[in-house]
């Protein structure tokens, strides 16, 4: 460390006059917040803070600050927080997505242009912690990431809730007759019970457990309960590491190498967690001129066992996951599978935290390597001329009897066509169709919706139709389940070959051959090309322009363009 940057309120302090002056004029303008000059003279540790009155998950993030700034103060610096723009997953429109990349610039922008000497970055909802590892791993300062932890889960007669599989579960039983108005309502007031993430394996449980297994935050880190007292005390601890790793060289690129990156596919194949994991690793992954290799991925899900239990595919919920024993003690059972070696962000190893973790394991919430809920992981990426750069199927969640399958398709051209008639009793649709949503991809207008979940049709579902293949450019919730094919590339709006099938048009999927293809000559798909409709010229400004311009396709994660690799200072 200089002796510059262990003063932290004098980092990168040239901008007003001569280096003296400029340390001068901070403090005494500091000073006017209420701090004393030995409090001034500390290494500043800034808390990037995503809460939010539109971020029900970040509610408690008051009481989690104050436990961060105290570990930040009893190891010797200032904690200093600043807010950044909050993702609250269902109250942004038209999507998270679209608006994850702004929140990663804001994260980067403000880490370097604010003094400080290391960075806590406090998120939690489904893309708020991509954004700020993104940022972070751009800006480069020593960073280690907080999450708000799960929800706990909520009581209806006998079952347990938690947001948000169970919404799913009982808005399909309404639609299909067998629960009625009242009591939907009365589901609906119970389903999120507390502060915190969603509280099954969904997106945001997925990248909190992504995170610890690829070292940027302490061991546990991801799922202790949101209410739970262990929640605060993980906060105290992340502000002492905070102010030990300034001046340590443990800067995020540090520990997103190839291996870290490797571990966290390993441990995503292994939860069956989220689709939308793949987009953001391949982003964070793309900040530090990494490549998630879809083909890799095939490779690592090929020997890497599905061990967790939670739903939206299994039983439990993330409480049960910490309570089983944590990611550490999923990361025990992969440890013929992982890199060891991979460094972390507390200066163990992943192999030391293995060795490290209890004993003790919660064998129905987490299986043993030796007898997995599944032989192979929980994701696999399909290819063929209807996905050339390839698409996501969460197997883990599909009925593999629709793994190999062709049949005649159901095009629906945009989320307006699929609201108009999916549930229109004359829609010409059976059982064994497949149902295909186009222009809902990230160029789309409709900025990549997690609208892969088409629904059953009604008629299908009254008739006990539980599942269907489904296949779009859209993304689908982490909670959700089903045989969804996601994140065909290139998209429907980009010219991709997804936007050239027409209702009555025959599809080929094989899981076991990795493949998804469309029955149709190439001639014919030249003539369709040929016969399309100029893409229409809406006049953009402001973000939708820089949108427009830069978002990437989902293989790269809907990065901009701009973002990627850039060299550092
Ligand atoms: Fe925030 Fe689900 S709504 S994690
Ligand atoms: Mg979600």
């Amino acid at each position: 460390m200089t002796e510059e940057k262990a003063k932290g309120i004098a980092r990168g302090l040239t901008n007003y006059g001569d280096a003296a002056f400029s340390k001068y004029l901070r403090r005494s303008f500091a000073s006017s917040m209420g701090y004393s000059r030995e409090m001034l003279d500390r290494p500043i540790v800034g808390i990037a803070q995503s809460a939010s009155g539109f971020n029900n998950c970040h509610r408690h993030f008051p009481e989690m600050i104050e436990a961060v700034k105290r570990g930040v103060l009893a190891a010797g610096a200032l904690p200093l927080d600043f807010p950044t723009i909050s993702l609250g997953e269902v109250f942004v429109s038209p999507t998270s997505l679209k608006f994850r990349n702004l929140m990663s610039m804001d994260v980067e922008e403000m880490v370097r242009a604010q003094p400080m000497d290391s960075v806590v970055l406090l998120g939690g909802c489904d893309k708020t912690v991509p954004a700020q590892l993104m940022g972070a791993m751009s800006a480069n300062l020593p960073a280690v990431q907080l999450v708000a932890g799960p929800m706990s889960t909520g009581r209806h007669k006998d079952h347990r809730l938690g947001a948000c599989t169970d919404c799913r579960r009982f808005w399909q039983q309404f639609r299909a007759g067998g629960i009625d108005e009242q009591e939907i309502d009365q589901i609906e007031g119970k389903l999120a019970a507390t502060s915190g993430t969603c509280a099954v394996m969904g997106t945001a449980s997925t990248m909190a457990s992504l995170t610890e297994a690829m070292g940027m935050m302490p061991a546990y880190g991801a799922a202790i309960p949101a209410v739970s007292a262990d929640r605060l005390r993980m906060a105290e601890e992340t502000g002492r590491l905070a102010v030990r790793l300034i001046g340590s060289g443990r800067t995020p690129r540090s520990i997103l190498t190839q291996e870290a990156l490797d571990n966290a596919v390993t441990v995503l194949l292994a939860l069956g967690g989220s689709t939308n994991a793949v987009l953001h690793l391949a982003a964070i992954a793309g900040r530090v001129g990494l490549n998630l290799d879809l083909h890799r991925l095939n490779r690592i899900s090929d020997r890497t066992p599905v061990l967790v239990d939670l739903k939206p595919t299994g039983a439990f919920y993330m409480e049960d996951l910490h309570y089983a024993g944590g990611i550490p003690a999923v990361m025990r059972e992969l440890r013929d599978v992982l890199h060891l070696d991979a460094p972390t962000i507390t200066g163990e190893t992943i192999g030391d935290r293995i060795e490290a973790a209890e004993d003790w394991v919660d064998r129905k919430v987490i299986a043993a390597a030796a007898s997995p809920i599944r032989d192979t992981g929980g994701l696999v990426a399909l290819y063929g001329n209807l996905a050339p750069n390839g698409a996501i199927l969460k197997r883990s969640a599909a009925d593999p009897a629709l793994f190999e399958a062709e049949a005649r398709v159901v095009v629906f051209t945009s989320l307006e066509d699929l609201a108009a008639r999916i549930d229109d009793p004359d829609l010409d649709v059976a059982a064994e169709d497949i149902l295909l949503l186009q222009n809902a991809g990230p160029t789309s207008a409709a900025a990549m919706p997690e609208a892969g979940y088409l629904p059953i049709p009604k008629k299908l579902a009254r008739a006990g139709v539980t599942d269907m293949i489904r296949i779009s450019d859209a993304r689908m919730s982490g909670t959700a389940y089903g045989t969804i094919v996601l994140h065909v590339s290139p998209d429907a709006a980009s010219g991709g070959t997804i936007g050239l099938v027409r209702s009555g048009d025959r599809i080929r999927m094989s899981v076991r051959n990795r493949s998804l293809d469309l029955l149709v000559t190439d001639t014919e798909l030249a003539a369709r090309r040929a016969a399309l409709p100029a893409r229409a010229q809406t006049r953009k400004r402001g973000y939708d322009l820089l949108y427009d311009r830069e978002v990437l396709q989902a293989e790269q994660g809907c990065d901009f363009g701009f973002l990627v690799d850039l060299p550092q200072d």
